[in-house]
């Protein structure tokens, strides 16, 4: 029986269930995703991808007798049932199956195999949530849930697979919800978000690694046998390896081929595995990490996981990314400034780092307004006794977190006086808070010295030096909250960064018992998330960028706080080239906080034109970040046309589609990228010449997105062409310019 129809209300036409043949059959517009319940109640994967029709794809699985692939007992004398080579839908431990696995359980009488049956199902209209963790939300209108429950024999313990099915949005989301239903305590020691087994499938693994300052850098390599992992054991989703992750066809490229995205909007620990098995089939796993991790849930006591965020392209990576952008900005970030205009700031931290005073922030904040930005940003070093150091180098990061008190001897009047001043000359005022941190030479510290992470006896662990607070507490939490409340309460504040500069260390808590310390990295995670929470409920209009030393916590989790992320504390130009360009595959362009800033360049000595930064800075979400009193007034005049050429673009980047036109990787001459309107009346084509050489070759770049029979004006020359020139006949790069030189075009539908 078919239990939804595939007409009338839109959300109803994407989940199916055949009770004769047991499939289930989830439906986007453009991607299809099967399973089927088989013998011994076994949950196995049929199919993701392309949309087939009415076939159910039991085809696909063969049973052959295989040597040293074990049979269930009640398989009996058949030796072709073997859940070491069948595809699962979700797979448990201990139980035949030889893989990596989806899902292992201590057990209090040591054992630790779960063997997972289908029980039964359920649909409902509307998108799932889990409780205290970010992910996707769904109207009954956009998303269905499909809620499947496997359980354990011997334990009880029920595991629900859930499935959030986007139809319009060509998305499926995935979580695990555990039940403890039965009578003794079980230790969680594996939970992964969700499984996916590919039948032969030879693929390659897209990947986004890089380090601290060089974030999201993009390598595409062939998936081995073997496992292959990316991961993060730093508490944090980190900026050595991002949470998400592309598997594709060897072919895929830009604009053709298959291509899967798995986003996990987690902002802790996680891992996603894959492993190319004897068989040549592909199986992916992705979750919270295993390491250091284990949850134990009494009779009664419910784990959910965190979100995977699901996508399929048949037209290549370009379409892949576009399909995650409108995701995100439709149906993950709540902020309201995911459409309305944000205002462009500029931010005191490179101008000043630690040495100002409420005169030099006053200046920076009048030179702004003079060339129209709409906000001053005070950076890190306002509270405590956050002052420059007796080096002369004005960089006294050892002190003062976990005071959230203004420093008075440096912004004398305190900060209402202040923001008042600036606000009074038509600014808004952005502040930057440091929340989950604690400086050993603070008050906070002197006075609850066990509110840090510490492991009994060890010696601490120190980065920047500073300390993760113990934010599975409550009282820690509450206790840092509140004094940001009073700051926030004092003032106008229109702009909130919250950053993390150090990695998750010394893990442990003392307020959790020995047999609980595994569930403190996930508690942190749960932790930041409450905190957040509270901030942007309290504060509904408040803009919030996120950070983590620039880059280190751009998840798809943060996403649903934060529209906004610091992309890296590298500013260069030339750097974020290939740093915007990693994020791009997963992320919206908007959440990507990019700035102009000085040159010679503070993380690379590079200099670049003033025209290449505010290009490069317009792919993300646009402000300045340098000692604007410094500017000449060419440059003056130059940033004012940067700012309201920025502001007549906006809505592209909000909302447009984005195109990848080069790849930085492949093409050392120039990179390109495009911006679309969704009505296809207008794009934008920006980009940097890297290099010229005399007697140059002449780059065509060819345009995307367009409708071929219209036509459309160049701004700057007048020329019309058709949307089919435009895509298919390219237009010349401007030749003999020199290095580092922005591209510029903009066309409209004439
Ligand atoms: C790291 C951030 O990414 C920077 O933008 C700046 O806010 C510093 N922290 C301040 O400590």
């Amino acid at each position: 029986m078919i239990i939804s129809v595939f007409w009338g209300n839109k959300a109803m036409k994407s989940i199916n269930y055949n009770e004769k043949t047991k499939v289930f059959t989830l439906r986007t517009k453009n991607s299809m995703y099967q399973m089927q319940v088989v013998e011994y109640e076994t949950l196995v994967h049929l199919y993701y991808g392309a949309d087939i029709g009415d076939t159910e794809a039991s085809h696909r699985i063969v049973c052959l007798d295989r040597g040293f692939s074990g049979n269930p007992y009640e398989a009996g004398a058949d030796r072709t049932f073997s859940l070491d080579v069948l595809p699962q839908e979700y797979s448990g431990y201990g139980n035949g199956d030889y893989r990596i696995n989806g899902i292992e359980v201590g057990h209090e009488d040591g054992s630790d195999a779960v063997h997972l049956r289908y029980e039964s199902y359920r649909t409902s209209k509307g998108k799932y949530s889990l409780e205290g963790l970010p992910c996707m939300f769904g109207t009954e209108d956009e998303a269905e849930t499909l809620d499947i429950t496997l359980y354990d024999r011997i334990t009880d313990l029920k595991v629900h697979l859930l499935y959030g099915v986007f139809y319009d949005l060509d998305v499926i989301t995935r979580a695990v919800r555990l039940e403890n239903k039965g009578e003794d305590t079980v230790t969680i020691q594996r939970a992964m978000s969700m499984e996916m087994d590919y039948t032969n499938k030879h693929m390659d693994l897209i990947h986004f690694y890089g380090r601290h300052t060089m974030e999201r850098l993009t390598e595409r390599l062939p998936l081995h046998h073997g496992v292959q992992s990316v991961e993060s054991k730093r508490g944090m989703s980190s900026h050595q390896h991002n949470p998400f992750v592309i598997l594709c066809d060897k072919m895929t490229s830009e604009k053709h081929g298959d291509c899967f995205g798995f986003a996990l909007a987690y902002s802790g620990n996680y891992r996603c595995e894959i492993e190319v098995d004897q068989m040549e089939q592909t199986r992916l796993v992705m979750g919270i990490h295993p390491y250091h991790f284990s949850f134990r849930l009494n009779t009664g006591d419910v784990f959910e996981t965190p979100e995977v965020i699901m996508a399929y392209s048949d037209c290549g990576l370009g379409k892949l990314s576009r399909i995650y952008h409108d995701a995100y900005r439709s149906n993950l970030i709540r902020s309201k400034y995911v459409t309305s205009p944000r205002p462009i700031l500029v931010n005191n931290w490179e101008a000043t780092y630690f040495d100002f005073d409420e005169e030099k922030l006053f200046n920076i904040a009048k030179a702004a307004k003079d060339i129209g930005l709409d906000m001053f940003v005070l950076d890190d070093g306002w509270f405590g006794k956050r002052n420059t150091d007796d080096s002369g180098l004005g960089d006294d990061d050892n002190s003062g977190l976990g005071d959230w008190v203004v420093n008075e001897e440096k912004i004398k009047g305190g900060l209402p006086k202040l923001v008042k001043k600036i606000n009074g000359i038509g600014m808004k005022f952005g502040i930057w808070i440091e929340p989950e941190m604690v400086s050993e030479d603070s008050g906070l510290y002197r006075e609850h010295p066990d509110w840090v992470l510490k492991i009994p006896q060890r010696s601490l662990m120190r980065s920047r030096h500073q300390l993760n607070l113990d934010i599975t507490r409550k009282e820690v939490r509450d206790h840092v909250m509140k004094q940001i409340f009073r700051v926030l309460d004092s003032c106008k504040v229109d702009y909130v960064k919250w950053d993390m500069n150090r990695s998750v260390g010394n893990v442990y808590s003392a307020a959790l018992p020995s047999e609980r310390q595994g569930e403190v990295y996930h508690r942190y995670v749960l932790g930041v998330y409450e905190m957040m929470e509270q901030l942007v409920s309290r504060y509904p209009d408040l803009l919030f960028e996120n950070c983590c030393g620039g880059g280190g916590r751009f998840d798809a989790g943060m996403l649903y706080y934060s529209p906004q992320i610091w992309c890296s504390d590298n500013t260069d130009a030339i750097d974020r080239l290939k740093i915007q360009y990693g994020t791009s595959f997963g992320y919206p362009i908007s959440t990507m906080g990019a700035h102009v800033s000085v040159c010679p360049n503070h993380q690379t000595g590079r200099t670049t034109p003033f025209e290449t930064r505010a290009v490069v800075a317009s792919a993300g979400t646009f402000g300045y970040e340098l000692d604007l009193e410094h500017l000449s007034s060419e440059e003056k005049e130059m940033a004012r046309k940067q700012i309201s050429e920025y502001k007549e673009m906006e809505h592209l980047v909000q909302t447009g589609d984005y195109y990848r036109l080069s790849d930085p990787y492949r093409n050392h001459d120039y990179v390109v990228w495009q911006f679309v309107s969704k009505d296809k009346k207008e794009t934008v084509v920006n980009g940097v010449q890297l290099r010229n050489e005399a007697n140059p070759h002449i780059h065509l770049i060819y345009l995307e997105g367009l409708e071929p029979e219209a036509h459309y004006e160049d701004e700057k020359t007048g020329y019309v062409y058709t949307g089919a020139a435009l895509m298919k006949a390219g237009i010349p790069l401007p030749v003999g310019v020199g290095d580092y030189q922005p591209i510029q075009f903009k066309f409209r539908m004439s």
